[in-house]
């Protein structure tokens, strides 16, 4: 079974590292990270770390109320597909309606646009470029 728990921004880093940065030299840390209102959740299976996600206070002008941003979305490769990244999602949206927090947003890479579709993202905009990862479309969730 897979749980989720507040982790640590340490924590997020082997898995940010292994899944989102290999080969690509852009920093595994994010500013915000270390801030008192940031969340960062852990998925464990059988208390192994197997996915992790990053919730920062963080506004874009192309939304209106209280934002959040996830950053550091990833799941290690053996485990895509078995439900981490949904159940991190799915507690992350009751945790920011505690806070009021009116829309969560993202940069979602191309790949993963399915992903976010299934748990209610909307993209915004036009598709751009984020050197070395490639093409991302702004995504975006209505808590309210
Ligand atoms: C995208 C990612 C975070 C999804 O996490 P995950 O733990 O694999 O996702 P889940 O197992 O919770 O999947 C939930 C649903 O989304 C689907 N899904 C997951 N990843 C998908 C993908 N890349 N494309 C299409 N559908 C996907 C699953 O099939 C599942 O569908 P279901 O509910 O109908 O069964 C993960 O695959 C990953 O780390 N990918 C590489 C890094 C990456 O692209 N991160 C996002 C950066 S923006």
């Amino acid at each position: 079974m897979i749980y989720i728990k507040e982790i640590s921004a340490q924590d997020t880093f082997p898995i940010r590292l292994e899944v989102l940065r290999k080969n690509i030299p852009l920093p595994h840390e994010f500013n915000g990270d270390l801030d008192s209102d940031t969340i960062h959740f852990g998925a464990f299976k059988n208390d192994e770390l197997i996915a992790v996600s990053s919730f920062m206070k963080a506004t874009n002008p192309n939304f209106e109320g209280s934002q959040y941003q996830l950053r550091g979305m990833a799941t290690l490769t053996k485990y895509q597909g078995s439900g981490a990244g949904k159940l991190m999602l799915q507690q992350a949206f009751v945790i920011l309606r505690k806070k009021n927090i009116a829309v969560l947003w993202c940069n979602a890479r191309i790949l993963a646009l399915n992903f976010y579709q299934k748990q209610g993202f909307k993209t915004f905009g036009k598709k751009f470029e984020i050197s070395y990862v490639g093409e991302h479309y702004v995504m975006f969730k209505n808590l309210n």
